[in-house]
């Protein structure tokens, strides 16, 4: 049984960590961290199947969970497996997939919804191979109306048809609602939470508020476990939410050694 406890201290941390750039598989040579993201993608992929949209959404409960980093590293998973997937930067508040990828972000999502830039123009094409990646753009003042527009609905709906797989970054769930006003489109939510972080009351919570929007959770993904034999020990899980499954996939904390290190050597 994994360990959920409280971490206030660890979560405030958490959430002012930087550091993501380029904290992608392709750059992290970590076997444990790259089968469980191979393992991910293997389970995404046959859950979407029996879905209508291609459309695969990553949320959490709290910001530093690490959204960012799953939502790239499956979005990498999945071109791996030869699909054609566009990567967006649906958190239009603390944006990262453009450190994550080394990119421009001058356009992105935002500009495209503010009729400032087209999807063709502002679209970073082949960020790794089969990976296109549209970045946030600048901050705007009203990401949650951006979303509820029928700009984001038809836009969604446009590269829904051009890619095999659509994978979205959003924000928090418990802290704003755009990651729930985003379920609308998507074929699924994925909540990641941290191990040793993330408090059963947090799943909790944010299972609650996707139960009440009636989102499709595809699942939960557990990050940073540092124990290997923890690791890949997979289960599933009824966690009490009627139809919503508690899975659990555990990959090693990439670069949690390094960190420690550099820590120690302050
Ligand atoms: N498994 C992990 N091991 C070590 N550091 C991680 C791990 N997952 C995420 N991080 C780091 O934690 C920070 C927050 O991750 P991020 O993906 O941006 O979270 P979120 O999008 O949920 O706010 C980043 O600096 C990232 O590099
Ligand atoms: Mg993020």
């Amino acid at each position: 049984m994994f360990e959920l406890f409280t971490n206030k201290k660890k979560k405030k941390q958490l959430s002012k960590e930087s550091g993501i750039e380029r904290v992608t598989i392709q750059n992290i040579n970590n076997f444990a961290v790259t089968e469980g993201y191979k393992q991910l993608r293997t389970n995404l992929m046959f859950l979407m199947g029996a879905n209508d949209s291609n459309i695969i959404e990553f949320s959490s409960s709290f910001a530093g969970e690490g959204k960012s980093v799953t939502s790239a590293n499956s979005a990498i998973a999945i071109a791996q497996a030869s699909q054609n997937v566009l990567l967006i930067d649906c958190d239009l508040r603390k944006p990262v997939q453009h450190k994550v990828f080394g990119l421009k972000n001058e356009m992105g999502l935002s500009t495209i919804l503010g009729k400032m830039s087209t999807f063709e123009n502002t679209v970073n094409k082949n960020a790794v191979p089969n990976l296109d990646v549209i970045t946030s753009g600048p901050i705007p003042p009203n990401p949650s109306e951006l979303f509820a527009s029928e700009k984001m609905k038809k836009f969604l709906e446009t590269v829904s048809q051009q890619y095999d797989y659509v994978v979205l970054d959003t924000p928090p769930i418990n802290l704003v609602t755009d990651a729930l006003e985003l379920s609308k489109y998507s074929g699924g939510l994925v909540l990641v939470v941290r191990h040793g972080v993330t408090t059963y009351d947090d799943i909790k919570r944010s299972l609650g508020a996707a139960n009440f929007v009636d989102v499709n959770v595809l699942g939960v993904v557990l990050n940073g476990v540092q124990d290997a034999k923890l690791a890949y020990k997979k289960g599933y899980k009824k966690y009490g939410y009627g139809k919503y499954g508690y899975s659990r996939y555990g990959y090693g904390g990439y670069d949690t050694d390094n960190r420690e290190k550099k820590k120690s050597k302050k």
